[in-house]
């Protein structure tokens, strides 16, 4: 207790407001992308970090309470220990092991899996009624992993998913045209990199539907700049890994993204990763991939109807037999 008191009380304690506390697994590159913008956002109370190596987690931990002077009031704590979870609204989980070269997918996974029977049951035990966000990869997969583990109704498991393909997509648009990105309008749903779905009826700008706008005037060659668009927002984050060795900033700002969406109840509705089960034909399991769903502060409220071609809602129900294959294989 400090017996210095620089506050002279005059008034009763002012009455607690809601108390917004979000925990953030694994203080890697992507999970300190995510801190530091959850933090600039004041969109947390508290903010807590949970990271199996203790000196690199401190030293995270103390790098960012330095900044206390620059940045709105949060409490930052961070522990390997996860009881320092408790009571979080929402927990962002970031943490994996990386593909070693030569390493084949389905053995990364496993790893991840073990990973994560670390991870989830604690998660779900200090915080019962929290929304999980996976962010780790294979994304999909993982949060379907997360969601069995966790014993959460799936309204409260979600991945982060396309969020982060369609901020790229809409740059890329939006780079195109010069125009602001948040003007842009575009999803790109289904599994998150190689191979999403880019729903090209939804792409607007400034309220303008592109596609019917370009047959109309029957300009083909921009359907193929849209196309070579997607490719490259396939392309983006092995090109960044190439140039960097990782990405972060972008996931960072798209978690805390969703983050925002999630504890402020805003309603919005992004493309992330939830169980897609009896949507647009996609049945033979529980399988999840990014739709456009609405979020709030109890996690997904619902999904959009959009309109998809037949080749659209095919390639969806093609990704979501693939995943499925590989979850049986994961004995979970
Ligand atoms: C990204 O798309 C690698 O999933 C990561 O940036």
């Amino acid at each position: 207790q400090a017996f210095f008191k620089p506050i002279l009380q005059t008034a009763p304690p002012s009455p607690t407001k809601r108390h917004t506390k979000i925990s953030v697994i694994g203080a890697g590159n992507v999970g300190m992308a995510i801190a530091q913008t959850i933090l600039t956002q004041d969109l947390a109370d508290e903010l807590v970090l949970v990271d199996a190596k203790p000196d690199e987690l401190r030293g995270e931990m103390l790098d960012l309470q330095h900044a206390a002077a620059f940045l709105p009031r949060t409490k930052i704590i961070a522990s390997v220990d996860y009881s320092v979870t408790i009571g979080s609204d929402l927990c962002i989980v970031t943490a994996g092991a990386l593909q070693i070269s030569g390493e084949s997918m389905l053995n990364l996974l496993q790893r991840n899996v073990a990973l994560f029977s670390s991870i989830i049951p604690p998660l779900a035990k200090y915080s019962p009624d929290s929304i999980l966000m996976i962010v780790s990869n294979p994304v999909d997969v993982l949060t379907y992993v997360a969601w069995k583990l966790s014993g959460f109704p799936s309204n409260r498991v979600i991945g982060s998913g396309t969020n982060l393909d369609s901020s790229r997509f809409r740059f890329l648009i939006a780079d195109h045209l010069d125009v602001n990105a948040q003007d842009v309008h575009a999803y790109i749903v289904g599994v998150h990199g190689d191979s999403s779905v880019a729903l090209w009826s939804s792409i607007s700008v400034g309220g303008v539907p592109v596609l019917s706008f370009l047959e109309k005037q029957q300009i083909a060659y921009e359907k193929q700049t849209l196309e070579n668009i997607h490719k490259e927002v396939i392309g983006s984050a092995y090109e960044v890994i190439s140039l960097k060795g990782y990405t972060s900033w972008a996931i960072g700002y798209s978690a805390a993204n969703l983050a925002r969406t999630i504890v402020r109840d805003q309603r919005r509705i992004h493309p992330i990763s939830v169980l897609a089960k009896g949507f647009y034909g996609i049945d033979g399991g529980d399988v999840f991939l990014s739709l456009p769903a609405q979020l709030g502060r109890g996690g997904v409220l619902g999904v959009t109807n959009v309109h998809l071609t037949d080749e659209e809602a095919q390639r969806l129900r093609d990704s979501a037999k693939t995943i499925l294959e590989v979850q049986s294989q994961l004995g979970i």
